[in-house]
């Protein structure tokens, strides 16, 4: 795979997308908490100055994306529900969790409620995974339909079961279907098309890869520091990352790593990334991309005290229960909780969360936690 990226970067330039032409106006979003965001809003509507980050975000597929900290799609995770909560903290891009194309274009009730795009979403970019690139185009005219600002197309995933049946990371052993998968997908919506993927499957392909897909016609590229074979072992490697940001012209959101506030932006300043993207910290941590963001901006930042994190918690069951029933809802809460939990240093015991089965049951073992009641 051999490829030169200097004549492409003198070939490539920014492509006109007609997100461009409909910006969505300069309105902050509600934050409960979020006390550096606000100033900085105000700042934004008062001056129209933009930050030197803003301005850089303002590049990622013609969006008005304004923070460089992105919410990163995790299956289980960042459905709706979950996005809905993120939006209250930051008003940063925010990834759906990956959604097969196949049950998309079969209309899946249950992929449809995955897949639901609230009015606060936006913006969101709507991340499909499959292997034929037909039939991902197909899937993505559905996901444009139902709202989505963008796609994103999954080349990373190393689940078996995604790798054996030809999507997601193992798209990264065939660069040519992965460039005709971003093609035809950009002539299917109107809407600007990234991709996720990692360095390679089993080897360090990634400034190859990159060059490809910039060729192909991608907006942006999400990348995973670590090999599709590593899954999540090792170290996410920055330098590799830094290497193809500095050979690429479109632009990249660097993953991997960015664990909490100070590695965020420590990953963000390595790898001179237009924008770092955000996975297993912001469990139970919706606001990591807004206290990152304050991080970079002021060099502080403050975490969720007791009241917003029970509201928090208790508005994201609430929400689970509105999608998924009571009983399937409070199952996918749990975990959740627990994560919350931990991630505000709360010390208890796990085996009483598996328990649950009603929102009540729920909102009393965490009052219990966090106030001790
Ligand atoms: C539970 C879980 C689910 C994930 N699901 C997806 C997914 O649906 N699509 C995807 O592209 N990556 C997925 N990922 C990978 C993350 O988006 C991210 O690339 C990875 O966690 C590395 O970033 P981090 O070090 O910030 O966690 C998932 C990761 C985890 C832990």
């Amino acid at each position: 795979m051999q490829r030169d990226c200097a004549f492409k970067k003198e070939n490539s330039g920014w492509p006109a997308h007609s997100a461009l032409t409909h910006l969505p106006p300069l309105v902050p979003p509600p934050h409960w908490d979020n006390t550096v965001t606000r100033p900085y809003w105000l700042l934004l509507s008062l001056t129209n100055i933009y930050s030197p980050a803003f301005c850089t975000l303002m590049r990622l597929a013609g969006l008005h994306i304004t923070n460089p900290f992105v919410q990163a799609p995790m299956a289980g995770i960042t459905d709706a529900p979950f996005r809905t909560i993120a939006r209250q903290f930051h008003s940063g891009l925010i990834f759906t969790e990956m959604i097969s194309a196949e049950a998309l274009c079969r209309n899946n009730a249950r992929t449809m409620l995955f897949a639901a795009i609230e009015e606060e979403h936006h913006p969101v970019a709507f991340q499909l995974v499959g292997n034929d690139p037909g039939r991902v185009a197909q899937a993505a005219a559905i996901a444009e339909g139902l709202g989505a600002d963008m796609i994103d197309i999954n080349a990373a995933c190393p689940e078996k079961n995604i790798v054996r049946s030809g999507g997601g990371g193992a798209l990264l052993k065939t660069p040519d279907k992965l460039a005709s998968m971003v093609r035809e997908v950009s002539r299917a919506v109107d809407v600007p098309v990234s991709i996720k993927i990692r360095l390679g499957f089993s080897k360090d392909d990634s400034l190859e890869l990159a060059c490809i897909l910039e060729d192909a016609g991608a907006s942006f590229i999400s990348m995973h520091g670590r090999t599709v074979s590593q899954r999540f072992s090792g170290a996410s490697d920055w330098d590799a990352l830094a290497r193809v940001v500095k050979e690429v012209k479109i632009p990249v959101l660097a993953n991997g790593g960015g664990l909490d506030e100070e590695r965020a932006v420590e990953l963000l300043r390595y790898t001179g990334a237009e924008g770092v993207m955000l996975g297993r910290g912001t469990r139970g941590r919706p606001d990591l991309p807004a206290t990152a963001f304050s991080l970079l901006e002021s060099g502080q930042f403050d975490r969720m005290g007791p009241d917003t994190l029970m509201k928090t918690i208790t508005r994201h069951a609430e929400l689970e229960e509105q999608y998924f029933g009571e009983l399937a809802s409070m199952k996918r809460m749990r975990k959740h909780a627990i994560w919350y939990l931990k991630a505000a240093g709360y010390k208890f015991t796990h085996r009483e969360f598996y328990k649950i089965e009603k929102l009540g049951e729920l909102d009393g073992l965490l009052a219990g936690i966090i106030f001790g009641d």
